[in-house]
C-alpha cells in the first residue's frame, strides 16, 4: 500500500509513486494495442456523431446489448439531421427494450440542438461537448478523445474501478470527495502532448477495455493485467475491497419514553396493540415525549402526592432491521403498596418483578426490568 495512515481519505497524486504514474499511460497503451478490442462497431471511426450514439447507448448498458440497436439506430438516421427531424415516437419505439428511457430524449433533444444550433457538426470540446443535453463530463472526454484525439480523461464507473484498484483509492468512488480525487488522479494520467491522436484513443479504449474486460467487478484476472506488480489491490490482496462499496444508509433512531411504575416490588405493564412492533406482547406504558408520558401516569391515577420518587435510568438503545429503537426509562416509585398483585384486565397487569418472565416481554423491556432488581441508578 502507497498510504500512510489508516484514514479514509484519498491520497493527493503527488504521494503515488512516481514512476507508476509516468508510466501508466504507455503501459495501458501498449496493453491496449495488444489484447484490447479492436472491432467493436463503433471503433475505426472518427465520424463523431457514431461516437456519440455509442458512447450514449454503452452508458449503464453492456456492449453485447447495444450492437444490434446501433447498428438499427444507425441504418435508420445515418446522419445526426435526420435523427434531428425523426418524431419522438419513432425514436422512442427503436430504443424500446434498452431502458434509461432518459437517454433516448436526451439523445433526440441533442441531435435537434446540434443540427439547429451547430449546423450538424458535433463541437470538439469537452466543455462545449458537456452542455449538450445527456452528455455528462467522462461522455464528453470519451467523445472528444475518440473522434477529436483530445487528451482528456474518462471516469466511469469501470475507469473507477481500475484507479481504485490499481492506485489503492479508498472510499466509496460515487461520494464527491473521492470521486473528485478520482478526476484528479485520471488527469495527471493522461499521455502527454507527445502521445499522438491515435495513443489518446487506444488509451481512452484501454481504460474502457481492462475496465470491462480484466479488472472487472467479480474476479479480475490479474495474471493477465500489466499493472499487477504495482497494483494495490493485488499486492495486498484487496481486489474484493476495492473500490469501496456504498456505505450502508444510516438507519433511522426512533425515541420513546417508557414508564415503570412500581408499586412495591410489582411493576404495571401494559398490553401492546396486535399489529406493530412487539405486537400483542406485554411492554411497559409508552409514550412520544416526557409531558406525554406524565400525562399517561396521571391517566393511570398517579398523583404528586402518591408518588414516593420519580426517577430517570440510563437510556438504552434497541436496533431493529430498520431502525434503531432509544428508549427513555423514567421509573415512578409509588407510595401505597396497595396494587393488587397480577391484577390483569387483560389490557394492563400488575406483575411483580420475579413474575415477569411468565409474561411475553420484549428482551429490550426485560433487560431494563431485570436491572431493576438491583439498586436503582
Ligand atoms: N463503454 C463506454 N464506452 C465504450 C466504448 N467506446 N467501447 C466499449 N465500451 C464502452
Amino acid at each position: 500500500m502507497y498510504r500512510t495512515s489508516s484514514t479514509s481519505a484519498p491520497l493527493p497524486a503527488g504521494a503515488y509513486p512516481a514512476e507508476l504514474l509516468t508510466g501508466f499511460a504507455p503501459r495501458l497503451i501498449a496493453w491496449q494495442r495488444e489484447h484490447g478490442r479492436h472491432d467493436l462497431p463503433w471503433q475505426n471511426t472518427r465520424d463523431p456523431y457514431r461516437i456519440w450514439l455509442s458512447e450514449i447507448m454503452l452508458q449503464q448498458t453492456q456492449v453485447s446489448t447495444v450492437i444490434p440497436y446501433y447498428a438499427r439506430f444507425l441504418e435508420r438516421f445515418p446522419t445526426v439531421e435526420a435523427l434531428a427531424a425523426a418524431p419522438d415516437d419513432d425514436v422512442m419505439a427503436l430504443w424500446a427494450g434498452l431502458g434509461y428511457y432518459s437517454r433516448a430524449r436526451n439523445l433526440h433533444r441533442c441531435a435537434q440542438v446540434v443540427a439547429d444550433t451547430c449546423g450538424g457538426k458535433f463541437p470538439s470540446t469537452v466543455e462545449a461537448l458537456a452542455a449538450l443535453p445527456g452528455i455528462g463530463r467522462s461522455t464528453a472526454a470519451a467523445i472528444a478523445s475518440f473522434a477529436f484525439g483530445a487528451r482528456e480523461t474518462i471516469l466511469d464507473g469501470n475507469v473507477k474501478r481500475v484507479l481504485a484498484r490499481v492506485f489503492g483509492v479508498e472510499g466509496f468512488p460515487g461520494e464527491k470527495r473521492i470521486e473528485n480525487a478520482m478526476w484528479a488522479l485520471a488527469e495527471t494520467l493522461v499521455p502527454g502532448p507527445e502521445a499522438s491522436d491515435a495513443d489518446v484513443s487506444a488509451y481512452t479504449q484501454g481504460l474502457m477495455d481492462l475496465g470491462a474486460t480484466l479488472c472487472g467487478r467479480g474476479k479480475p484476472d490479474c495474471e493477465r493485467c500489466p499493472f499487477s506488480g504495482d497494483c494495490v489491490a493485488k499486492t495486498t490482496g484487496r481486489q474484493r475491497a476495492l473500490p469501496a462499496a456504498r456505505p450502508k444508509k444510516a438507519v433511522p433512531t426512533r425515541r420513546t419514553w417508557m414508564l415503570v411504575l412500581l408499586d412495591g416490588d410489582a411493576v404495571m405493564l401494559e398490553k401492546r396493540p396486535p399489529s406493530g412492533i412487539w405486537g400483542g406482547l406485554w411492554s411497559l406504558p409508552e409514550a412520544a415525549d416526557e409531558p406525554a408520558l406524565a400525562e399517561r401516569a396521571r391517566d393511570f391515577g398517579v398523583t404528586q402526592e402518591g408518588a414516593a420518587s420519580s426517577s430517570a435510568l440510563m437510556p438504552l438503545t434497541h436496533t431493529f432491521t430498520h431502525f434503531k429503537l432509544d428508549i427513555e426509562p423514567r421509573v415512578i416509585e409509588l407510595k401505597r403498596n396497595a396494587a393488587p398483585l397480577e391484577a390483569n384486565d387483560g389490557q394492563t397487569a400488575w406483575v411483580p418483578l420475579g413474575k415477569i418472565d411468565a409474561y411475553g416481554v420484549p428482551a429490550p423491556v426485560r433487560k431494563l426490568l431485570d436491572g431493576l432488581r438491583g439498586p436503582l441508578i
